[in-house]
């Protein structure tokens, strides 16, 4: 059995850092001796993270990043490869979930929600291939959704980016064999973080947080499968990983 730990000495790029998932992933993986790079729009929020970090005798770096804007993305990826030398790991996380019905026509919604979710995480590829194919070696980690699998009333846009996410990330995989890439999806049901404060529609909000503080489960959840998917050895590549509440039914 190859029990064989790594993480640690990784170079760990994380969007959306300021909060849930991100957040909780950076504190956890430079725990583990990973050198992480936080990117998101919150730089006071990125930047307490980091000094928390630094301050434990970790390594990390903080970098104001919107992923909806290509050049920003790309100077999240080269800060960290300029300033530890290389990057093992994108993990691309930012994004949000504004649900609402089709009927409510809430243009500004969706169009967000493809510049954030879909488009964020192309950049995201877009800013960590060079470096990977000249390295030969990396790991493109991106967060789908239960949503990503089915389909419900309210979700016609999320699901769609989410399913988008891991159409993207199979046709990565695909090609970047030649580089000795990995690519793995993570899609969570529900798990509290902030993400149900991005729903806009005042009724759906109502519902989600409701559903959320009855069924979602500690954010602890994705950390622990985000460690699982890294943590295998360089000759295995964990694809895709699942994962609801034991209590959710969709
Ligand atoms: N929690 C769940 O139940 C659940 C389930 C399935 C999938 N997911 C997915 O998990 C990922 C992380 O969400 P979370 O649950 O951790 O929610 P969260 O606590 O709301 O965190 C979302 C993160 O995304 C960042 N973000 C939003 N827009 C951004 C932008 N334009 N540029 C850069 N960063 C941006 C936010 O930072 P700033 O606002 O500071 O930029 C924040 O750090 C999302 O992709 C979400 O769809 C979550």
């Amino acid at each position: 059995m190859n029990n064989q730990e790594n993480i640690k000495g990784k170079v760990i790029v994380i969007t959306g850092a300021s909060s849930g998932f991100g957040k909780l992933s950076a504190e956890y993986l430079s725990e583990k001796g990973a050198l992480v790079a936080l990117g998101a729009r919150s730089t006071s929020k990125i930047e307490a993270i980091a000094k928390a970090i630094n301050d434990k005798g970790g390594e990390a770096i903080a970098v104001t990043t919107d992923v909806t804007d290509k050049e920003q993305v790309k100077n999240l990826v080269d800060s960290a490869v300029k300033t530890f030398g290389k990057i093992d790991v994108l993990l691309n996380n930012a994004g949000i979930m504004p649900l609402s019905p089709l009927e409510y026509l809430k243009i500004d919604d969706w169009e967000q929600c493809i510049d954030i979710n879909i488009k964020g995480v192309l950049y995201g590829i877009a800013a960590a291939l060079p470096h990977m194919k000249e390295q030969k070696s990396g790991h493109i980690i991106s967060v789908s959704s239960v949503a990503g699998h089915t389909i419900s009333p309210g979700g016609a846009v999320y699901s769609a980016t989410k399913y988008s996410v891991r159409v993207i990330s199979e046709a990565l995989r695909q090609e970047v064999k030649p580089y000795n890439i990995r690519t793995g999806v993570i899609s969570p049901g529900a798990v509290d973080t902030a993400l149900p404060s991005s729903v806009t529609a005042g009724d759906v909000a109502e519902g989600i947080k409701q559903y959320y503080k009855e069924n979602a489960i500690s954010a602890d959840s994705f950390v622990r499968a985000l460690a699982y998917m890294i943590n295998q050895p360089e000759d295995m590549d964990v694809n895709e990983i699942l994962f609801r509440p034991t209590s959710q039914e969709l």
